[in-house]
């Protein structure tokens, strides 16, 4: 039976610290969401980020926009909110409506303000092994596992889907020499024989939004399982949460698994704390 990566736990540990260090900063660092669109995961997840800033002493403001709203808007106020020294950080909550350009949106943002860490200037500095803001689902897996003193140096990880959010910087992260330095390989909707690449994983990500994709026969005996996925299905008339993992088989067999909710999803959520810290830091 595997053991079990309790990312609520250490994000609770996580939150403490940077609440105190934040008491003797002498500056409120703030971070603005700007939320468009009416998705109800989504709206889920503002209020939650919204809740952990307060509950830190970082001061946030949520910018909420109709689903209808024009791109051109939504660049306005983010050119707004780069100006403005009340924020030291800025999260265009993803996915945004399809009449809108993500990536023309995450390019209006700061770099310095960019606590998700996704504008292509972040992401080169990250791949260059230089970062200045690591995005947050990627630093709380790296973190959990560091938690767990679970080596990565030389192992095999292998990335289940390639999103900008999760896979890619994932990717960057485990191969980097001084963070993970371990052997990646990435697999998406191309991938012929993702079950057997998988199998040879000594850590597997699983960031693919598929409900219970992964399941025993993906997994070796003795692996790492990182269950990056939040689906919501119904069951026997219930609606519950799962992960892209099947966790009652995978746990079987995994050394370690994270679960799903209390997993990834709070550790998230502490990381995007942590860069909002660091980004007052830098500006102060
Ligand atoms: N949607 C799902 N995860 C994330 C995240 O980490 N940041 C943003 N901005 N949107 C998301």
């Amino acid at each position: 039976m595997a053991i079990i990566l309790d990312g609520k736990a250490l994000a609770k540990k996580v939150r403490k610290r940077i609440k105190s260090e934040i008491s003797e900063l002498g500056i409120i660092p703030g971070l603005a969401v700007v939320l468009v669109g009416e998705d109800s995961a989504s709206a889920v997840y503002v209020r939650n980020k919204g809740r952990a800033c307060k509950r830190s002493g970082i001061f946030s403001e949520t910018i909420r926009l109709p689903e209808n709203a024009e791109e051109k808007e939504l660049l306005q106020i983010i050119e707004k909110l780069n100006q403005n020294p009340k924020f030291h950080g800025i999260l265009v909550q993803l996915p945004l409506p399809k009449h809108i350009d993500e990536t023309a949106v995450i390019d209006a943002i700061s770099p310095k303000k960019d606590v998700d860490g996704f504008h292509p200037h972040n992401i080169g500095l990250l791949q260059q092994g230089r970062p200045q803001f690591i995005p947050c689902t990627p630093k709380g897996i790296v973190e959990l596992l560091k938690e767990h003193n679970i080596e990565t140096a030389g192992k095999h990880a292998v990335v289940l889907g390639r999103s900008q959010i999760v896979g890619i910087p994932a990717a960057i992260l485990f191969s980097a020499k001084s963070i993970g330095n371990s052997t990646v390989t990435i697999c998406h909707s191309a991938t012929k024989n993702i079950r057997e690449i998988a199998k040879t994983a000594d850590i597997l990500i699983a960031a693919i939004g598929r409900a219970e994709f992964v399941t025993a026969e993906f997994v070796k005996n003795g692996a790492v399982v990182v269950d990056v996925g939040i689906n919501r299905i119904e069951k026997n008339d219930e609606s519950k949460l799962v992960g892209d993992v099947k966790f009652e088989e995978v746990s079987k067999i995994a050394s370690a698994i994270t679960p799903v909710p209390g997993g990834v999803g709070p550790m998230t959520i502490a990381m995007l704390l942590e860069n909002t810290l660091i980004s007052a830091k830098s500006n102060l």
